[in-house]
C-alpha cells in the first residue's frame, strides 16, 4: 500500500502484521490493540510532530537514568495510574483473597533472612516511632499456612529507602520472615512515613505537567510468597495517614488499610499493629503437580 492516509493508516499497519515473519497469537492481539489505540490517540488529540518528538526524547531520557537502583519506567508506569490498572487485570480482587497491589521500584531481591520477631532495623533515627508488625497467613478456608516466606520492606522515618540514601545501612529495614506452624508472622520495625516519589528528571517532569503531587501514603510493603500458592504483592497503609484518599500512585486499597495503637508496655516499642493475608491456591502449579 502506497497511498497511507489519516484515516487508512490504521488497517495498513495492521494488516502488514505477519506478512514478513512469524507474529504469535498474543503478540498479534497486544500489537493490533496497542497500533490501533496509538493511532486513534495521535488522531484524537490531533498530536503534532513536535510533541512526537518531544515524546520520544522524553522515553529516552527515561531510559537513560534506568539501572539497577532507578527504574523510571516503572515509574512512569505509576504515575499514570497503569501499574496499578495491570496489578488489578493480573490479580483481579475476589472478596476473599487479599487484594494486591502495586511492587514500585524499590523492592530488593535477596533481603536479609531473619527468625520471627526479629528487627529489620539496622539504623535509629531521632523522630522514629517504634513498631511491632504482627498476623497470620491462611489459605481462603480459614487454614493457617506455615513455612510462608514474607519479604518486608520500608521507607526510614526520614522517607527514603535505604537503597535511595547513602547514610543507611546496606539492607536496611528490608527482611525475610517466615510463618510459623500457625502460621504467624511477626518483626520489628518502625513506622513507616509518607513519602515523596522520586520526582526529579523525567518522573517529575510528568507529575508536573499533570498537576500532581509526589507524595505516597505511608505503608508497608510484603511480598508473601509459598509453593502451590499465588505470589501476593501487596502494601498495608496506616489508616491515619493525610494521603490516603490521593497516593500519587494510585495503590491504596480500603482491605489494606490498618491501625497502629498504642502497644502494650511489655512488647517494649511505641505501636503495635496486627494485620493477617488470605492467599489463593495457584491452579495452575496444582494441576501440574497431579
Ligand atoms: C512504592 O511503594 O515504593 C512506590 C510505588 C510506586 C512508585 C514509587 C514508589
Ligand atoms: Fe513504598
Amino acid at each position: 500500500m502506497r497511498n497511507v492516509t489519516t484515516e487508512n493508516v490504521t488497517d495498513v499497519v495492521i494488516d502488514a502484521l505477519g506478512k514478513h515473519g512469524e507474529v504469535t497469537p498474543r503478540n498479534r492481539e497486544i500489537l493490533t490493540a496497542l497500533i490501533r489505540h496509538l493511532h486513534d490517540f495521535a488522531r484524537e488529540v490531533k498530536l503534532q510532530h513536535g510533541e512526537f518528538l518531544y515524546g520520544c526524547d522524553f522515553l529516552a531520557r527515561a531510559g537513560q537514568l534506568s539501572d539497577d537502583k532507578r527504574q523510571e519506567f516503572i515509574l512512569l508506569g505509576d504515575i499514570l495510574g497503569f501499574e496499578v490498572l495491570v496489578d488489578m487485570l493480573t490479580h483481579p480482587a475476589d472478596g476473599t483473597a487479599s487484594e494486591s497491589t502495586v511492587l514500585g521500584p524499590f523492592y530488593r531481591e535477596n533481603p536479609p533472612v531473619l527468625p520471627k520477631g526479629a528487627s529489620i532495623v539496622q539504623k535509629h533515627f531521632d523522630n522514629e516511632e517504634t513498631i511491632y508488625f504482627e498476623g497470620y497467613v491462611r489459605d481462603k478456608d480459614g487454614n493457617s499456612l506455615k513455612d510462608v516466606i514474607v519479604d518486608v520492606w520500608e521507607d526510614a522515618p526520614n522517607g527514603l529507602y535505604e537503597n535511595h540514601d547513602p547514610d543507611q545501612p546496606d539492607y536496611n529495614l528490608r527482611g525475610r520472615l517466615k510463618t510459623d506452624e500457625n502460621g504467624h508472622y511477626a518483626f520489628n520495625a518502625v513506622r513507616p512515613v509518607a513519602y515523596p516519589i522520586p520526582d526529579d528528571h523525567t518522573a517529575g517532569e510528568l507529575i508536573r505537567a499533570m498537576g500532581h503531587h509526589p507524595m505516597r501514603p505511608s505503608h508497608m510493603h510484603f511480598m508473601i510468597q509459598k509453593d502451590g500458592y499465588r505470589r501476593l504483592i501487596s502494601q498495608v497503609f496506616d489508616s491515619r495517614d493525610e494521603y490516603l484518599d490521593n497516593d500519587s500512585v494510585f495503590a491504596v486499597k480500603e482491605s489494606l488499610i490498618g491501625q497502629y495503637k498504642p502497644a502494650p508496655k511489655e512488647m517494649g516499642v511505641d505501636l503495635h499493629i496486627e494485620f493477617d493475608f488470605v492467599l489463593t491456591e495457584d491452579e495452575t502449579a496444582r494441576l501440574a503437580a497431579e
